[in-house]
């Protein structure tokens, strides 16, 4: 038995759905003052600590990092969840003491969710530093309470087409404010050589990132693209409720419109012979004429 039309319009349907990810990660790409930047690169978790000498006991601060998950952080297994961040934190700060002759020599004293995922735009400050943008981008994040004192985040991503540092360094933590300090290429204006206006993504992992143009365009198809998916299975779902409920049928008779679908494949393939001949029989002719000519 051939495979039956509606089993082959499954599994196209089954095999674009796989193909095109229902919503990009975008937040990371953004304009300011008219200067573009795509921070995406640096999304996954960053780790940085410093320790401070405070005898008898060493103080270590550990700040975990997840700029562009739209989730957060998540949460990290084998830790007890009263160590850890709520699993929604961008960055989270976590502070240790660390006792060498006491019998529970590292204790975990405090545990700072700084910018929680679901922060308010309004929370969030990004400047370009630099006339240009081209010095880089700060990023200021006013935080909630912790202990009674309000937290923020002092984020410096530095513009250094050189650098290469994995993680951000601590610069310091003070009356709840936390400063990191990254220089990253990444943290450099997007240079209208780096992505030509419209053009699609570049193909290549990693950069993300694409033109406004590009993404309303792409968004646009994909918007489409989904409105037919789902049409499609809501016009099959109802029909074939439709067609049970209404006449017992069963089978074949549970299609809706069956006699056009069963008439589908043969109308496209109609129409491709058809546009294939016609492509064939015009390059033909032009062939044809330049022979002669
Ligand atoms: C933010 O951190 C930078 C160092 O990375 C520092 O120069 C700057 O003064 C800090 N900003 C505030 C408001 O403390």
């Amino acid at each position: 038995m051939r495979p039956s039309l509606s089993a082959r319009l499954l599994s196209l349907t089954l095999v674009t759905l796989t193909a095109l990810p229902l919503v990009p990660a975008y937040q990371c790409a953004f304009t300011v003052s008219d200067i573009p930047y795509d921070i995406n690169p640096l999304s996954g978790v960053r780790e940085v600590s410093k320790e401070t000498p405070t005898p008898p006991t060493t103080s270590e601060a550990v700040v975990k990092m997840e700029l562009c998950g739209s989730e957060g952080l998540g949460k990290e297994d084998g830790v007890a969840d009263e160590d850890q961040c709520p699993p929604n934190t961008r960055v989270c700060l976590q502070l240790l003491n660390h006792k060498p002759s006491s019998s529970d020599p590292d204790r975990i004293t405090a545990v700072i969710p700084i910018w929680p995922a679901d922060a308010p735009d309004g929370d969030v400050f990004t400047t370009p530093m630099g006339k240009k943008g081209e010095e880089g981008l700060k990023i200021y994040v006013q935080g909630s309470e912790y202990a009674g004192v309000p937290q923020h985040l002092n984020l410096t991503l530095l513009c250094d087409r050189n650098a290469n540092a994995a993680n951000p360094t601590l610069v310091s933590y003070t009356s709840g404010l936390l400063s990191l300090e990254w220089a990253t290429p990444n943290a450099c204006p997007r240079s209208s050589d780096d992505l030509p206006p419209g053009s699609p993504p570049p193909e290549n992992g990693g950069t993300s990132g694409s033109g406004g143009g590009g993404l309303g365009f792409f968004g646009f198809l994909k918007f489409l693209f989904w409105l037919i998916v789902i049409g499609l299975i809501a016009y099959f779902a109802i029909g074939i409720f439709y067609n049970h409920q209404q006449y017992s049928a069963r089978g074949w008779d549970l299609i809706p419109h069956r006699d056009f679908w069963r008439e589908v494949p043969t109308l496209m393939s109609d129409l491709t012979n058809h546009l294939i001949a016609g492509f064939r029989g015009g390059s033909a002719g032009r062939g044809g004429y330049s022979s002669l000519g």
